[in-house]
């Protein structure tokens, strides 16, 4: 049965695939603007996601034996510092969006934003499927609705 963890945090990851959505139609519209706009939003939500991931979450998934399963909790935070990584390449290059002629650079950063697609799918379904399930299947619904309510991101 999903927990309520799962479910809240299920939600913010809809919701990050929305953002960035978002800013790919903008990068089709050829609008730099809103396509750096639309970016700054779901970075923000994204390192907010991560760093509630890593504060609240973590811990307690290792405290509840996720560390002895086959998906540890530094394994996620691995992933992160790609997801991260790549946010940062993502931001210089739209930067530079407008200044040069031509619609390369948006084909460039659409082929890049495809590649993070993958592996933030990748990643959001293990943590489906392994990290909160193991909220749910563990933890009382009242101990996942506290950690729940600490998230800046779920909010
Ligand atoms: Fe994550
Ligand atoms: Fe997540």
């Amino acid at each position: 049965m999903v927990g309520p963890l799962e479910a809240g945090m299920m939600r913010v990851h809809a919701e990050l695939d929305s953002a960035l959505h978002d800013h790919q139609v903008a990068l089709l519209d050829r609008d730099p603007a809103r396509a750096r706009r639309t970016f700054a939003e779901f970075a923000a939500k994204l390192r907010e996601h991560i760093a509630d991931e890593e504060t609240h979450i973590l811990p307690a998934y290792a405290q509840l034996g996720g560390d002895a399963s086959n998906s540890p909790a530094s394994q996620f935070e691995v992933e992160h510092r790609k997801l991260l990584a790549f946010v940062v390449e993502c931001e210089q290059r739209l930067a530079q969006l407008g200044t040069a002629p031509g619609d390369r650079p948006i084909l460039e950063l659409l082929d890049r934003q495809s590649w993070f697609k993958s592996l933030m799918q990748h990643h959001d379904i293990r943590e489906g499927r392994v990290l909160y399930r193991l909220f749910s299947d563990r933890l009382p619904h009242a101990d996942q609705e506290l950690i729940l309510a600490r998230c800046v991101s779920a909010r």
